[in-house]
């Protein structure tokens, strides 16, 4: 058994320590011989003490030598481990677009004090129509018809649960939560049911402005857009307002900015009257800040409310829509140093 411990072997700490119990342990086999000593004659004793304390030793000894073998293993692996080099270049994205052109809307406004406002994209009727002052059964919902979400709550199964088809539902949340002045910006995705074209998006993203204060006036809304449309599409922008229709401001108008790929000469993308219309606004309507709980009497305030694609597409002259939400990185890649 002695000649035997030099070939005792471990290839791992586990290995090792399963060796440790099975000759040394109080188990251990060793231990064994150690038990059945006293029933040696005792003529025997001396020699075989001196033989069993010998093969205790030795593999006591073998067995540190192998511990000693095994750590240095270890350690020569952890050092060829390099901690220190560089990982391999993970490809950094770029931000898309719409988000470059949202950013950008929300830096200009912040300039002259606005502040972002988000609201849910999953609203009620109350908050899209009834509170921006849209009669219930009035054609101008047929302007902005939506998608309806069908949500049992409780035993109910409320039907006015619906995907916003506009920012302006956020003026709402605004107008009920705080109190004037009131200067807010409300970027977000907005949802249509328009599948009337292979190119018409179910959904895309607004940006709403609305400042309520004493004593605003169309001068102010007219100054503020005029300004807007400067900082982002060069001084020499013009800007001109036609009366529109929106059941939630009065008067209303919509806005065109002078077309900046023709400078105003007439192009194909202006239709040839050298005018780009960006955007809806108009004079908060008082019926609108009544139902949110603001005297009209003391209170005016001014809204508009505009297409990202839209800008974007300006600023950016981008043909296609689809490219928006395609994500092709080979389209939003183009934006990277923009
Ligand atoms: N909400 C209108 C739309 O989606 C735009 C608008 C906003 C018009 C604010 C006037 C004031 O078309």
């Amino acid at each position: 058994m002695l000649s035997q411990v030099s070939q005792i072997n471990a290839g791992s700490a586990e290995e090792l320590e399963a060796l440790r119990i099975k000759y040394l342990s109080k188990k251990g086999e060793i231990t064994a011989l150690f038990n059945e000593f006293r029933n040696v004659p005792n003529e025997q004793k001396r020699e075989l003490g001196q033989l069993l304390n010998q093969l205790r030793q030795e593999t006591e000894g073998r067995i540190s030598e192998l511990r000693e073998q095994i750590n240095d293993k270890c350690q020569m692996s952890a050092e060829k481990l390099d901690l220190t080099r560089t990982p391999d270049p993970i490809d950094l994205g770029t931000r898309h677009p719409l988000s470059l052109v949202r950013e950008e809307i929300e830096e200009i406004f912040s300039r002259i004090g606005f502040t972002v406002a988000q609201g849910p994209e999953v609203e009620d009727d109350k908050h899209v129509y009834g509170m921006l002052n849209f009669a219930p059964e009035h054609p101008a919902r047929d302007m902005q018809d939506t998608f309806f979400v069908e949500k049992e709550i409780g035993v109910q199964k409320p039907t006015d649960i619906l995907l916003r088809s506009h920012t302006s539902s956020v003026q709402t949340r605004v107008m009920t939560s705080r109190k004037p002045p009131i200067r807010v910006l409300c970027p977000g995705r907005v949802y249509r049911n328009e599948a009337i074209s292979a190119r018409a998006h179910c959904f895309f993203h607004q940006v709403e402005g609305l400042y309520v204060d004493k004593n605003v006036s169309f001068a102010d809304l007219r100054e503020a857009l005029l300004y807007f449309s400067k900082e982002m599409f060069g001084p020499e922008t013009k800007i001109r307002l036609r009366p529109s229709y929106f059941p939630f401001t009065e008067p209303s108008a919509e806005m065109d900015i002078s077309c900046n790929i023709c400078g105003g000469t007439g192009c194909s993308f202006c239709k040839g009257t050298g005018w780009v219309e960006i955007l809806g606004c108009g004079m908060v309507d008082p019926n609108v800040l009544e139902s949110c709980g603001i005297d009209s009497k003391e209170y005016s305030g001014y809204a508009f409310g505009m297409g990202v694609e839209r800008i974007t597409n300006l600023k950016y002259r981008v043909k296609d829509l689809r490219l928006f939400s395609e994500n092709d990185v080979r389209f939003l890649k183009q934006f990277e140093s923009c």
